[in-house]
């Protein structure tokens, strides 16, 4: 199933006469997101109780298999979920390939067990039942294997709300054929009438670029998200004191994202070999850390005058009509 609601809207013709003439970006010049929290607000949030979580240790990984960390959770108890599964493809995380140095790989990084559409159908099959109505979950996959999440998606009921491509300006050097600079992030929400969306920029495009950091001299497992792919999931689909869940926590991505955005964490990894790593990562930021209210994310009045004077002036007036 997939939705892609707002696009009907732009079929309803605007009366004549009645409509102002389009202006680009005067849009922005008005913009707010749909909700926004000081410092102090995020931190009180995040310092209320979660009472569906009331007997479990929040902010915590788990060492077990997900999926029997995720029968564990209570129903309709996680507001958010963010998943970066094994790829499938023979991967061990410690191949030198990706510019690593496998003395600084930490070993036990685990495959996907048997085929990879049962892998995929049955972890994925767990999320319905402890995401909340307003939930959504972000799947990172590559292009190889994403048809067995489109439908472990479908089987288990989740709506494909949007298909996000992460654009990472470097990839592995091929010869006789282009080389893959992608990743797909699938957005699923349970209800498409009551999930959460925070608009938090003006034109928020399908498409983010963000670079792959190599952090060379440094331990780490597998693949490393970057902080930053994941904070911008946390942001549009979360607020303060929500409880994020990642069932393939891997280097703890997800954790630091979370914890510094004044969001809970609940993470599953079946690698006990990456616990001090883990521990480490997740220490080293303190709860709300990097937490920046939305407006002051957003360009100024002054950056955008400068950069659409036309724009301006309409704002003046339209402003001064108010
Ligand atoms: C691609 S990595 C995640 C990387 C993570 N997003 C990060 O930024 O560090 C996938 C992780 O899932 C773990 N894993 C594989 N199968 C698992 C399972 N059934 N349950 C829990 N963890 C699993 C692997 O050991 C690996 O650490």
């Amino acid at each position: 199933m997939t939705s892609d609601t707002d696009s009907s809207k732009s079929k309803t013709k605007p009366k004549k006469g009645r409509s102002k003439p389009y202006i680009p970006h005067l849009a922005e010049f008005f913009f707010e997101s749909t909700e926004d929290w000081n410092h102090d607000k995020a931190k009180q949030l995040y310092s209320k109780a979660t009472p569906a979580l009331n007997d479990y240790e929040l902010d915590t990984v788990q060492f077990t298999e997900c999926i029997e960390g995720m029968k564990s959770l209570p129903k309709s108890s996680i507001d958010l979920v963010i998943a970066d599964p094994p790829f499938g493809i023979d991967f061990d995380g410690m191949s030198g390939a990706y510019n690593r140095d496998e003395n600084l790989v930490i070993p036990g990084y685990r495959e996907a067990q048997g085929s990879y559409a049962d892998f995929t159908k049955d972890w994925i099959a767990q999320l319905p039942r402890i995401m909340k109505k307003s939930a959504s979950a972000y799947i990172f996959s590559g292009w190889t294997n994403l048809d067995a999440i489109l439908n472990g998606a479908r089987e288990a009921g989740l709506t494909t709300l949007n298909h996000l491509i992460w654009h990472y300006p470097f990839g592995v050097y091929t010869k006789r054929k282009f080389v893959t600079s992608h990743y797909h992030i699938v957005l699923l929400v349970k209800n498409v009438k009551s999930y959460y969306f925070n608009k938090i920029e003006n034109y928020p495009e399908d498409v983010w670029i963000v670079k792959r950091k190599y952090r060379t001299g440094k331990e780490k497992n597998s693949t490393k998200l970057p902080l930053e792919v994941v904070s911008k999931c946390i942001d549009y689909s979360s607020r303060p004191g929500d409880v994020v869940l990642d069932p393939f926590m891997g280097n703890g991505t997800t954790a630091v994202a979370a914890k510094s955005a004044f969001r809970h964490f609940i993470g599953f990894e079946v690698n006990a070999q990456m616990k001090s790593l883990l521990k480490k990562e997740i220490d080293s930021v303190n709860p709300g850390e990097l937490y920046k209210p939305y407006k002051e994310r957003l360009p100024t009045i002054e950056e955008l005058a400068e950069k659409y004077p036309r724009a301006y002036r309409e704002y003046l007036k339209q402003r001064d009509e108010k």
